[in-house]
């Protein structure tokens, strides 16, 4: 029978894509990056998906794809941060799949992110007080529709993935 998938939730920049590259070599599982699948898809970057047709097109792609997703098995699957908003998503991503909340602190964050400029939602003002407040106004959608936390701050992406992994066989998921 086919495993189910393993679905990484969890702020921007908490790692989830390189956490997931990792997680997924050593699970043998297949990994899929949601935002990487949009880019695809609509053939531009997020930042432009956001500027031409505006974030409730970006959702509703994102949300098309958990639909597809639900179909799959045997992934790991790297969402992007906001994909917890809606409830629809969660309830897709959680046919065929655990939902694993990547917890870490905003400094933690910040300190993966504080170059980065693909991220629409982050590219306004204070930077840290930005973080902040999206991370309180997300944190009860994040530890109310997911199966798992892991928290993973000062980790680095090789520890985080071996707590995840302890987390896994101790919940008998692997
Ligand atoms: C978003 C997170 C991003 C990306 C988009 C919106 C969000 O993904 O989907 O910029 O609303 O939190 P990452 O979590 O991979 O940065």
């Amino acid at each position: 029978m086919e495993r189910r998938n393993i679905v990484l939730v969890g702020f921007m920049g908490c790692g989830k894509t390189t956490i997931g590259k990792k997680l997924a070599k050593a699970l043998e599982y297949t990994f899929t990056d949601m935002d990487d699948e949009i880019v695809k898809k609509a053939g531009m970057p997020i930042t432009e998906i956001f500027e031409k047709y505006g974030e409730a097109h970006f959702r509703s792609m994102e949300t098309e794809l958990c639909g597809e997703l639900s179909e799959r098995g045997g992934c790991v699957i790297a969402t992007g941060g906001g994909v917890i908003k809606n409830e629809k998503n969660m309830e897709l991503l959680k046919q065929n799949g655990t939902v694993l909340y990547i917890k870490a602190s905003p400094e933690h964050i910040y300190k993966n992110i504080r170059n980065d400029r693909s991220r629409p939602l982050l590219n306004t003002g204070d930077k840290m007080e930005r973080i902040k407040t999206l991370m309180e106004e997300r944190r009860p959608m994040y530890e109310s529709r997911s199966d798992i936390t892991a928290d993973i701050t000062g980790m680095t992406s090789r520890e985080a993935t071996n707590k995840i992994i302890s987390i896994l066989k101790e919940e008998s998921i692997i």
